[in-house]
Parts: structure tokens; C-alpha cells; sequence
């Protein structure tokens, strides 16, 4: 299984940090090419190399941490998804107004998915700061829990085992449109919910 990321701002960086912590290989890229990213590579291990864009696209998990605007061009021109998973970590707000963005009812990753069609979309890794998702998941004698939600379920599930590779500990949330709301920032009851699960 190989692992992509798309934006290696404060949450693509973090997300590659949980991954070089625990040994598992991926490629990081953003919008300037690989020769941005050699020393953010270097600095956070041996298992995470620079990469383009298109390269990170074609691997089995995409992840995705982007600026919510500057999504549509981000996901412009990459390769037929035919299948693969897409982690939505976005959210749809952003610096500096923190204005809310009209979804018309929907859930921030129904939207998302449109920019992304025939990939399976799961929501994951959105719902706490960068700051806390980069550290140790194994906190305060237990696993700090992440949400994911989607809507189909073998994704799901590898999703989930990734989660619980990396020592976190997941919680199934349901559906994109049920799930996906409530862990969705702004709106969702659960963003900040800095929560271990003991045992
Ligand atoms: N920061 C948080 O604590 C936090 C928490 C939860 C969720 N989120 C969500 O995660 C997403 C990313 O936030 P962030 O704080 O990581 O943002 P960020 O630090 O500003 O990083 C954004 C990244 O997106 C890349 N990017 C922009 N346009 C691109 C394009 N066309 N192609 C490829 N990459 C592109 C940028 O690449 P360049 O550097 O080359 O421009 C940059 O690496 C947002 O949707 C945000 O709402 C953030």
C-alpha cells in the first residue's frame, strides 16, 4: 500500500510526521515541486521523500491537506482516481477572516468529493490542530482517538487500520453526510475534542 500526500502545510506535515514516527513510507508534494520540499523531507525521515503532485495522486492513499480555496486547482489535472482513497483532512475556513464557506446544506467532504470524482473519500485527520496531531498519539495512558467517516466501507476500514497503525485510536463516525458533519470545522460538534481512549 503506498501513501500519498497532497500539501505539506501545517497538516500535511503533521500527517507525515504521525507516518515517519511509525516507519511508513510516503511521498509529500505541494504546489512548487519536489525541490521545495528536499530539506522538509530530510528533517522528518528517511520514509518520506519529495515528491510532485502527480506523484503523490497515483499512490493508493492520497492524502489531502489544502487550503480550502485553492483546492479545485490542487486536484485540476491529476490522474483517473479509478478507486483510490482520498483522506479529506480540509476544512472549510480559512485564514486570516475565518469566514465560513456556503456548502448549501452539504458536508464540507460531499463537496470535496466532487473535485475528486470515482476516488473513494474518506474524512480523517481534520479534527484537531496540527500542533497536536503531529505528536505522539499514545497520550495520557491511552490512544488519542481520530473520526473518520465515508461512504464506502472497505475504504473505511483501511483507513481505520491506518489510524490504528500509526497509534491512534478511531472512532467510525457512519456516512460522509451524517458523520462527516459532525466532525466538520466549522459546524461539527467534535473539532478540538481532544479525546483518549484508555485501555
Ligand atoms: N492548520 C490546522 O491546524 C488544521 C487543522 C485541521 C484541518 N486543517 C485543514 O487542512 C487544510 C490545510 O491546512 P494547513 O493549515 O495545512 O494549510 P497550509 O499550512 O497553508 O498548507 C497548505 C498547503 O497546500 C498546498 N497547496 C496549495 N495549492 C496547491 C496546489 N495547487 N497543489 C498542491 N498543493 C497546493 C501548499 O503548497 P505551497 O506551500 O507550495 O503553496 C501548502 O503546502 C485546510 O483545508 C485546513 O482547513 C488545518
Amino acid at each position: 500500500m503506498t501513501i500519498g500526500i497532497i500539501g505539506s502545510g501545517a497538516i500535511g506535515t503533521a500527517f507525515a510526521r504521525t507516518l515517519a514516527r511509525a516507519g511508513i513510507e510516503a511521498a509529500i508534494s505541494n504546489s512548487r515541486g519536489p525541490d521545495s520540499l528536499r530539506d522538509l523531507a530530510r528533517d522528518l525521515g528517511p520514509t518520506i521523500k519529495a515528491a510532485t503532485r502527480e506523484e503523490a495522486a497515483r499512490a493508493d492513499i492520497v492524502f489531502v491537506a489544502v487550503n480550502w480555496a485553492k483546492l479545485p486547482a490542487a486536484m485540476a489535472g491529476l490522474p483517473d482516481w479509478k478507486g483510490r482513497i482520498v483522506i479529506d483532512a480540509n476544512n472549510a475556513i480559512e485564514a486570516p477572516l475565518f469566514k465560513p464557506v456556503e456548502l448549501g446544506g452539504r458536508a464540507s467532504s460531499e463537496v470535496f468529493a466532487d473535485l475528486v470524482p470515482g476516488a473513494r473519500v474518506v474524512k480523517a485527520f481534520n479534527h484537531l490542530r496540527a500542533e497536536l496531531l503531529a505528536t505522539d498519539p499514545r497520550a495520557d495512558g491511552g490512544r488519542r482517538v481520530l473520526f473518520y467517516s465515508g461512504n464506502d466501507a472497505v475504504a473505511k476500514a483501511e483507513v481505520a487500520a491506518l489510524i490504528e497503525r500509526l497509534g491512534f485510536a478511531g472512532i467510525d463516525l457512519g456516512s460522509l453526510a451524517m458523520g462527516g458533519k459532525l466532525a466538520q470545522f466549522p459546524g461539527g460538534p467534535l473539532p478540538n475534542q481532544n479525546l483518549v481512549k484508555l485501555g
